[in-house]
């Protein structure tokens, strides 16, 4: 376990496109291997880079936590820093309809970083996302990278963080519930949960 470093930039466009589809391989929904790791990955230590944390096996990351201590001030980075450049190879989304596709999906939530603040997320500012290589799952990586990134979220002074999943991954939520998050309570959240829990460990 280590911060993250610049170069580790395309081990995390990796690890996240194997594991973005419900917590599986996205890859064969989306051949292009950047895109998921352009909304739910690399953005996070492009802007606040203390706040990723990695599991090297040697060699290369084969896991990671990303974050924001701040979901607010993070849409609006987001928004003004991270999205123009990436908008001409990701245009946004013309119809209005609901996504046809994952690759789809993913270009819609690229397009629409304030959907990740809502009034009822406000007492839990920050909000992570986590990750690991199919093999090195169910051992205990998941349990360190959030000890320590939760424990970085406090040394900050922030006391309480969320996240958004996908209900249908349950092996995910599995986790979450052992590691102390709750259900937050959100109006119509559609096919997602938010979590939340204390970032004293
Ligand atoms: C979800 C994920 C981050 C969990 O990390 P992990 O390293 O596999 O989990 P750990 O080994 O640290 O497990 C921590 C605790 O959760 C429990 N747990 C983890 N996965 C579980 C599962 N699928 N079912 C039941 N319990 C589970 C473990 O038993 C362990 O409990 P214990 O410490 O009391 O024995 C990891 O499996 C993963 O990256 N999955 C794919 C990507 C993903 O779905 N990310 C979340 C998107 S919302």
């Amino acid at each position: 376990m280590r911060p993250y470093r610049t170069e580790d930039r395309d081990a995390l466009y990796d690890v996240c496109a194997r594991t973005a589809d419900n917590g599986g391989d996205s890859r064969p929904a989306i051949p292009d291997l950047q895109l998921a790791g352009s909304v739910f990955a690399e953005p996070y230590p492009a802007l606040e880079p203390e706040l990723t944390f990695v599991v090297d096996d040697g060699q290369r990351p084969v896991g990671y936590i990303v974050g924001t201590a701040d979901t607010a001030t993070f849409a609006r980075r987001f928004r003004e820093e991270w999205l123009p450049p990436l908008s001409e190879r990701y245009p946004a989304p013309t119809s209005g309809g609901e996504p046809q596709s994952l690759a789809e999906l993913f270009v819609s939530l690229m397009h629409d970083p304030e959907r990740l603040v809502l009034p009822e997320l406000a007492d839990y500012p920050a909000h992570l996302h986590i990750a690991l290589l199919p093999s090195h799952q169910r051992s205990g990586f998941g349990r360190e990278l959030m000890r320590v990134f939760l424990g970085a979220l406090h040394n900050k002074g922030v006391q309480r963080a969320h996240l958004c999943m996908v209900t249908a991954n349950t092996p995910a939520r599995a986790f979450y519930d052992r590691l102390g998050f709750h259900v937050i309570d959100v109006p119509d959240p559609g096919p997602v949960n938010y979590l939340g829990r204390e970032t004293l460990w």
